[in-house]
């Protein structure tokens, strides 16, 4: 088995990835909060896990990811990254700790690095934020840009609509892609954007892109977990396949579960000591 492709662990690391790309062989990735999940995630095999901010939402109701802090993300990368052995980890630098000051974004990301034992981060922009991306690569930790929807800029664009329609859009877009790789980022993620626009970007890139929206010309995919799932409810954009219908199958069981403790038959004699 080649070193590049995998270390002795059978760990996937940024590398793997970056030759997943040269071979187009697509990645998958998902996201994952807490212990458990987590570790159902890595048994399947896949590539790589994203501790993503979307903890805000999914994880703590939150309609934005704006209030997630450095501890939380912390705290869900720690309970991530002790149930994974193979696949790679990437923890979301939450908002308002990497955009102003690099040396911030540097102590921030060497923070989640030290203290959840993650294989690399992530964050959100492109040209507004080459200096903190510049500056944690220079400490040798692994970057993941993400462009197109930026869910931690909502309030500048006051929609989740799709990005980069225009030309003007769509130029700044490719010229951010482009950035990225200069700045020695393994991959980014593109949210929402026209599938041509995101076929264009990952041609016009060595580093693999992770789509989100943004059709099926990237290198790879993610979705978050407990959106393909099923689990969380009124939430249905185009781009989301749901490969389950979790949500009705935890109220169907808990409703059951219910109806066993008012009527009296559980526990039965079986389940007692
Ligand atoms: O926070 C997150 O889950 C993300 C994905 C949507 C890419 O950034």
């Amino acid at each position: 088995m080649s070193t590049i492709l995998q270390t002795a662990a059978g760990k996937v690391t940024t590398r793997t990835l970056l030759k997943m790309k040269a071979e187009e062989k697509k990645i998958a990735m998902l996201t994952a909060y807490d212990y458990s999940l987590a570790g159902l995630l890595d048994k399947t095999g896949i590539d790589a896990i994203l501790v993503g901010d979307s903890a805000a939402n999914v994880m703590a109701g939150h309609p934005t990811t704006l209030p997630m802090t450095l501890d939380q993300m912390i705290y869900h990368g720690v309970s991530v990254v002790r149930a994974v052995s193979r696949a790679l980890v990437i923890v979301d630098l939450p908002f308002g700790f990497y955009q102003g000051d690099p040396l911030e974004a540097l102590r921030s990301a060497v923070r989640i690095m030290k203290e959840t034992g993650a294989d690399a981060v992530k964050l959100e922009g492109g040209e507004e934020v080459a200096d903190s991306i510049r500056k944690i690569i220079s400490a040798g930790i692994p970057v993941m840009g993400h462009l197109g929807l930026t869910p931690q800029s909502i309030n500048k664009f006051g929609t989740y609509s799709v990005r980069a329609t225009t030309e003007q859009e769509a130029r700044k877009l490719m010229h951010d892609a482009k950035l990225l790789e200069e700045l020695g980022c393994f991959g980014f993620v593109l949210e929402k954007i026209p599938a041509d626009l995101a076929r264009d970007v990952s041609l016009a890139v060595k580093i693999p892109t992770i789509g989100i929206g943004a059709g099926s010309q990237t290198d790879g995919q993610v979705l978050v977990l407990h959106d393909m799932l099923g689990i969380t409810q009124g939430f249905s954009p185009r781009y989301l396949r749901r490969y389950h219908n979790l949500g009705a199958e935890i109220t169907g069981a808990v409703s059951r579960y219910m109806e066993d403790v008012k009527t009296g038959s559980f526990p039965n004699q079986q389940e007692q000591y």
